[in-house]
């Protein structure tokens, strides 16, 4: 099922913590929506869920809009703070589950047992939930939103309380079930949204500010080529002072002065490695290192996000 969101907004006030987005999401796609706290993620993704009003704009699903009429067992969602209830036992919530979902009562057993071995759940089955730890009431959650096969799923920070080796596990647990699913998840984690998705929205005080994927985003950040390069011979300024005279060079920065290490921002579309290798020759100093600055998601969602 594809998700077409159109110009959709939300406020709280005066304030528009959703502010006039649109994007769409195909099948077998996984959307990672990555923003700081209070970008708008939960209330888009609330919206989405029909668990609060639209405002302005609309959401469709497969072409028809919510509005009329959405029916919502097509949705699988599991909701930021993960909301349980506690008193029963993992079998018995899912079930329940199960039954709310409207999942014919012939195969709600079938059902939560698929889920708790496909969640790892298969040893803490008939505890309570709150025996559990924090990763395994994540856990059933997810178990929760996927319960009735839904088309589409809404993870608003699933791996949120996760360890390491849970965070791995349930990350693959998500790419499987993106391939014949509409996945979108949010995420204020990084790595989280390169891991995972195949596509990555960044969204800042209600706005989507970036789209495309780790390695679009990444290129479009890359149009300036910054080398971080150690030159040995004299003192660091003068060093400087000579690369800072290279055409095509924008900023020369000295990173250590006893090391005589430098970065070297080229100009836009530019590249220097060769005039500064060519000046080092010229000067008779020795080029010992040139490493290209590979630009990471982190300096992108910063650029992004910070003002
Ligand atoms: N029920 C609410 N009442 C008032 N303000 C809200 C409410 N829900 C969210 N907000 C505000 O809307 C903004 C976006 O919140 P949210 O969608 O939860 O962001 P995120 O999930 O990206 O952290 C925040 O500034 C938040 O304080
Ligand atoms: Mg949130």
């Amino acid at each position: 099922m594809n998700i077409n969101i159109e110009n959709l907004t939300k406020s709280y006030g005066g304030q528009r913590a959703v502010d006039n987005i649109s994007f769409k999401v195909n099948t077998g796609e996984i959307l990672g929506f990555l923003g700081p706290n209070g970008a708008g993620k939960t209330t888009t993704m609330k919206m989405i869920t029909q668990f609060i009003e639209l405002e302005e704009g609309d959401i469709r699903i497969n072409g028809s809009s919510i509005k009329s009429g959405f029916d919502k067992k097509h949705i699988g969602y599991l909701p930021e703070h993960n909301p349980l209830y506690t008193d029963m036992a993992v079998m018995d919530y899912l079930g329940f589950c199960a039954g709310l979902q409207g999942v014919p009562k012939s195969q709600i057993k079938e059902r939560a047992v698929q889920m708790v071995k496909l969640c790892g759940l298969d040893v803490e089955k008939h505890k309570k939930i709150n025996e559990l730890s924090k990763g395994y009431r994540q856990r059933v959650g997810l178990a929760q939103a996927m319960i009735h096969d839904p088309e589409i799923l809404i993870l608003d920070e699933p791996t949120t309380g996760l360890d390491p080796n849970q965070i791995v596990e349930i990350r693959e647990l998500i790419k499987k079930m993106g391939r014949q699913k509409t996945v979108i998840l949010s995420t204020h984690i990084l790595p989280e949204v390169e891991a995972t998705c195949d596509r990555i929205l960044i969204i800042n005080k209600g706005k989507i500010v970036a789209d495309g994927t780790a390695s679009t985003l990444r290129k479009q950040a890359e149009g300036q080529q910054i080398l971080q390069v150690k030159i040995e011979g004299t003192e660091s300024n003068l060093i400087a002072d000579g690369l800072r005279a290279l055409g095509d060079v924008k900023e020369v920065t000295i990173k250590d002065m006893n090391t005589n290490r430098f970065e070297i921002q080229s100009m836009p579309e530019a590249k220097t490695n060769t005039s500064i290798f060519n000046l080092c020759v010229q000067k008779n100093w020795i080029l010992t290192e040139m490493i290209p600055y590979e630009t990471k998601l982190e300096d992108i969602f910063r650029d992004l996000t910070v003002n």
